[in-house]
């Protein structure tokens, strides 16, 4: 598919998405607040089922006596729900408080800011007049895009701009500025008329920042609202150990809002300012910990096969050396091929790091760097550290082994809202279907997994009389106290089913003349559009045997 009809497909999904209620702008009333969003009726059932269904396969549904394939022993699972503002402390020691920025330059002429890494730019000459052409688009749009800069920034006319001499490819405004390719002061930003508008990078820390209590005022009551809810669970660590009997191998997991203050949000959901996480941090012994983090791994790329991504539209990409975090021993993602995204480019869903004993010894010593290969405690002039620890002991004892360790941790973390995100769009179906008259008609389908569609059954009367409501009335309580369920008995019944396709319900139950005589219902199946008629009796066991 090429890029323009992926966009389109792109824009089709994010007006069904709004038109169906599975996701709205927020605050959309004032003019909607960048990089928020909120999930309306539809999309607060996927994405609730989403994250029922993680909660489920890697918690409460774990089972703690067997060895699951490719995991080297059994081992336990359990949870948390940590609090999103956490002691200041918790932020210094994790390295997020020195860290956790990306770099942003400003534009003093369009008023517009642009992270750093986003712009790309190319010499362009006219003339003997010369100038870096910026751009802050990505993939197959940025080149033309700085043709189109660097011909209104000339004067030109379209059939001119073969005249414009070009000094290369794109390359990375950063790195161009780095190598003394190019200056600011030459620079035409993205947004502007004149070079020279663009300001010296800045660095900017992602976490929001809010102050705690009504005397709030000094230093002392600065907070942050959490960046990943990783954090919590390691701080809570000991507390886990000590009061749920867990050993090593174990993990906790846990589900919950975190915050970015990212500096342009953009493509729908996938990069929010306030978004959802759902994490597990593993931990284990040191020495089983890179078949543990290969099990992760390959654990975490197959629930989402299980859910029904399109298989190749999924990327592991392991991390290469460089692109390691400085405490990462391992890290792999897991990847979509987002509409929005160019060909062959993918965005990440997920996570998997081996991340030492990085995060337990930084609560216990204080903020660690690598030194000569190793983590020391980051020490300040005064040789003292840069940011003290808790100073509680958050080693392991092993009362089999008698050895006492700092486990070695493995994260596989994911988010909510693109996992929501991927599912969305990997949904989305266009096709034909046949009309009450046998024509075909075209049809939009979003071909959820049946655990993840936010409505599993439609129970319709064919038409509103002959007892037909009455008995579909008694399915519709019959089916509801086991799945989300709804009786529409309005319009046609082919708008009616039209309706449940859109909102991506698998299963429709027709109640019509033949229910009265023979106690039978027509079961249509949303992606194969077969339809087989079933006792009444039945349907309840027959749709939870198909959910299970
Ligand atoms: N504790 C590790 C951690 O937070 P991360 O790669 O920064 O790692 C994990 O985030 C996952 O959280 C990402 O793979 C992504 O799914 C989600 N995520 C991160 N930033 C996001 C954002 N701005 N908007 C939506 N989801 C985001």
């Amino acid at each position: 598919m090429d890029k323009q009809n992926d966009q389109s497909r792109m824009d089709k999904i994010v007006s069904l998405a709004k038109r169906r209620g599975f996701i709205f702008q927020s605050s959309e009333i004032y003019g909607g607040l960048n990089g928020f969003w909120d999930y309306g009726p539809l999309g607060v059932s996927l994405k609730r089922n989403v994250k029922d269904a993680w909660w489920r396969d890697m918690v409460a549904g774990h089972d703690e006596l067997a060895t699951l394939a490719g995991a080297p022993s059994p081992y336990e699972m359990t949870g948390l729900d940590c609090t999103i503002i956490m002691h200041p402390q918790v932020w210094k020691c994790s390295g997020h408080f020195d860290l956790f920025h990306d770099w942003m330059i400003d534009c003093r002429e369009s008023k517009r800011r642009y992270r750093y890494d986003h712009l790309h730019g190319r010499w362009a000459s006219h003339r003997g007049k010369k100038v870096f052409v910026t751009t802050d688009q990505s993939g197959d749009e940025a080149v033309p895009d700085t043709v189109a800069k660097a011909q209104k920034f000339f004067g030109l006319r379209a059939k001119q701009v073969d005249e414009i001499e070009w000094g290369g490819g794109l390359e990375s405004l950063q790195q161009a500025i780095a190598a003394g390719v190019a200056s600011l002061a030459d620079t035409l930003g993205p947004d502007a008329a004149a070079p020279g508008s663009l300001t010296e990078p800045r660095e900017f820390n992602l976490m929001f920042e809010t102050r705690i209590g009504a005397l709030a005022g000094d230093d002392d009551d600065r907070a942050f609202l959490r960046p990943e809810t990783a954090q919590g669970i390691f701080v809570n660590f000991k507390n886990v150990l000590d009061t749920s009997r867990v050993s090593v191998p174990f993990g906790i997991a846990q589900v919950g809002k975190s915050f970015r203050n990212e500096i342009t949000p953009r493509n729908f959901t996938f990069r929010s300012r306030e978004f959802e996480q759902m994490e597990i941090e593993f931990f284990c012994k040191p020495a089983d910990s890179a078949q543990w983090y290969r099990y992760w791994r390959d654990r975490r790329w197959k629930w989402y096969l299980d859910l029904g991504l399109t298989e190749g539209k999924l990327q592991l990409r392991e991390h290469a050396q460089d692109e390691l975090s400085h405490y990462s021993v391992g890290t792999a993602d897991i990847e979509y091929a987002f509409p929005f995204l160019n060909p062959g480019e993918f965005g990440e869903l997920e996570g998997i790091a081996h991340r030492g004993d990085f995060d337990l010894r930084s609560h216990m010593e204080g903020k660690l760097v690598r030194k000569d290969g190793e983590l020391v405690v980051e020490t300040g002039p005064d040789g003292k550290p840069r940011h003290r620890g808790s100073g509680k002991d958050l080693s392991y004892f092993d009362d089999v082994t008698r050895e006492r360790y700092v486990p070695h941790v493995i994260e596989p973390s994911a988010g909510a809202d693109r996992g929501t995100l991927a599912f969305l769009c990997d949904a989305y179906h266009e096709d034909e279907v046949p009309d009450a008259d046998g024509k075909p008609r075209s049809r939009t389908v979003m071909k959820f997994h049946p655990r993840l569609a936010p409505v599993k059954a439609a129970i319709l009367p064919l038409v509103k009389k002959d007892g037909m409501p009455e008995v579909a009335i008694d399915l519709y309580r019959a089916l509801k106290p086991h799945m989300a369920c709804q009786y529409d008995e309005k319009g046609a019944v082919g708008r009616r089913y039209a309706r449940q396709d859109e909102a991506g319900t698998p299963w429709c139950l027709t109640i019509d003349g033949q229910t009265l005589t023979d106690k039978t219902v027509t079961l249509r199946d949303r992606d194969s559009l077969v339809q087989s008629r079933v006792p009444i009796a039945e349907v309840v066991d027959l749709l939870r045997d198909k959910l299970a």
